[in-house]
């Protein structure tokens, strides 16, 4: 197994090595999979019924839904639980497998939201915890909205769901998680940098049934996205409906909310 995963920030920055090459290569979406509920911990239930709130208001009729970088799944396992047929995309092999193993009743493709083509159209699209930040430059934005317009029914609901960096910009802390097999000690810490948002993150894992224990460094590097940003070059395919602060669907607030979540209409192409 790799025990560190590091690449030149600058380079990345500067978009010489692509921000989907350092996503294909991170340690957590490679050898790191199995225990990424367990290093991520988040209220997956929560961020579901925020989805589902949404669907409920803009566009209750939907059957379909693609999850786009949807990672082991979490999201689009409890929708499918939910009534929803899901389709998930994810360029992760390992991410996709666990996945896969988890949530049987959905299908799981390979492949990139860049350009992946679906052979229909969803009445919904999510991409969900700053996975939109991969997207590194307004090109490859444009390539994303194009893609999902070909993957989505005019008139379907797209969400969005990025950190808002505005607040949450430096951090430097410590978190201890376990399950049945494993206990894991994260210390994570981030800062922005030249538009992108740049973590360390140093992995204690100790396997609790052999008492064997493993130090692994990770790297994220994410592009900063703003309100304006998500508006200006999502238009005029789509539009916004709603824009949120947190899963709680309280308003966005530019300088308070925690979070930028985007509900969009997939208008007609003319
Ligand atoms: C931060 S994780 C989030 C996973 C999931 N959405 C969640 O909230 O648990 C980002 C995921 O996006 C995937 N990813 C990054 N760039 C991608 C791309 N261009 N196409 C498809 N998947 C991508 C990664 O492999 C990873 O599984």
């Amino acid at each position: 197994m790799r025990q560190q995963y590091i690449l030149p920030v600058d380079s990345v920055v500067a978009g010489r090595i692509p921000l989907v090459d350092h996503a294909r290569r991170k340690l957590l979406y490679n050898e790191l999979a199995s225990l990424f509920d367990l290093a991520v911990h988040r209220d997956s239930h929560r961020e579901v019924d925020a989805i589902m709130s949404l669907v409920q208001r803009l566009r209750p009729e939907s059957k379909t839904l693609i999850d786009l970088g949807c990672g082991v799944g979490r999201h689009a396992g409890l929708l499918s639980r939910c009534g929803f047929n899901v389709t998930g995309i994810d360029i992760s092999p390992a991410m996709l497998a666990v996945a896969r193993k988890r949530y049987p009743a959905c299908a799981f493709l390979a492949g990139d939201f860049r350009s992946h083509r679906l052979q229909y159209q969803s009445d919904i699209a999510i991409i969900m915890w700053t996975t939109f930040n991969y997207l590194g430059s307004d090109d490859e934005v444009d390539s994303f909205f194009r893609t999902v317009s070909a993957n989505l029914v005019e008139d379907g609901l797209l969400i969005v769901d990025v950190a808002n960096y505005a607040v949450k910009n430096t951090a430097t802390y410590e978190r201890h998680h376990a399950n049945v097999r494993y206990s894991l000690n994260l210390q994570i810490s981030k800062s922005l940098y030249h538009g992108h948002n740049i973590g360390l993150y140093r992995y204690h894992i100790r396997d609790l049934a052999t008492d064997n224990s493993i130090d692994c460094i990770d790297q994220e590097i994410a592009r900063v996205y703003s309100m304006e940003d998500l508006t200006t070059l999502a238009a005029p395919t789509f539009s916004v409906k709603g824009a949120f602060g947190d899963y709680d669907l309280s308003a966005f607030d530019r300088s308070r909310s925690p979070r930028i979540i985007v509900a969009y209409r997939h208008n007609a192409i003319k």
